[in-house]
């Protein structure tokens, strides 16, 4: 498996794992913008045989990181790629955020555990916060420890 920045050629194979995953998935434009913007980090899992099994995406504003979107193709997953992806995403940001923060359904076990798996807390709660079903969400944060 390659961790690798998300370009151009990727972007047809991301939208489909959206679809595949979420009720409401980023389009195309997007996901576009997402691979564009100075302030996004966005990053693919690629097998060995080039297929992409999964992304994730970051946003930063100053030193506070917020992920978008996280997700791995049902063919590929339970085989560590979110693993690898978020320890990649962590190695790229520790020295210079002082969080990473994002929501997710309270329903969602596999990513509430994976994200407790690499140090995030549940920090708070957003009633109500997901159409399609309509859902709470958790909010979780990795906080960064700086070196004195
Ligand atoms: C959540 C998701 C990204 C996990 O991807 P994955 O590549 O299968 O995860 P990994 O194989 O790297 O597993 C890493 C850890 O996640 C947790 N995990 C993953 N799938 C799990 C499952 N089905 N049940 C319980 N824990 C699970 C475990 O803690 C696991 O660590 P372990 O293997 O040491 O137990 C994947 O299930 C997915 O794409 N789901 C749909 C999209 C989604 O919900 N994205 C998150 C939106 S906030």
């Amino acid at each position: 498996m390659t961790i690798t920045d998300v370009n151009k050629a990727h972007l047809d194979e991301i939208a489909t794992i959206e679809n595949a995953c979420f009720s409401l998935p980023w389009t195309l434009e997007q996901l576009e913008a997402q691979m564009r913007a100075d302030n996004c980090i966005f990053i693919a899992a690629v097998n060995d045989d080039g297929a992409l099994m999964g992304y994730i995406g970051l946003m930063f504003v100053l030193d506070e990181g917020y992920i978008s979107n996280v997700a791995v193709a049902p063919d590929y997953r339970r085989r560590g790629v979110a693993d690898a992806l978020i320890t990649e995403l962590i190695e790229r940001t520790k020295k210079r955020l002082s969080f990473l923060t994002l929501e997710v359904r309270e329903s969602n076990l596999a990513a509430i555990r994976l994200y407790s798996k690499h140090g995030f807390e549940q920090v708070g709660k957003r009633k109500n916060y997901y159409d399609k079903p309509k859902e709470a969400a958790l909010l979780m944060t990795l906080f960064f420890k700086k070196e004195e």
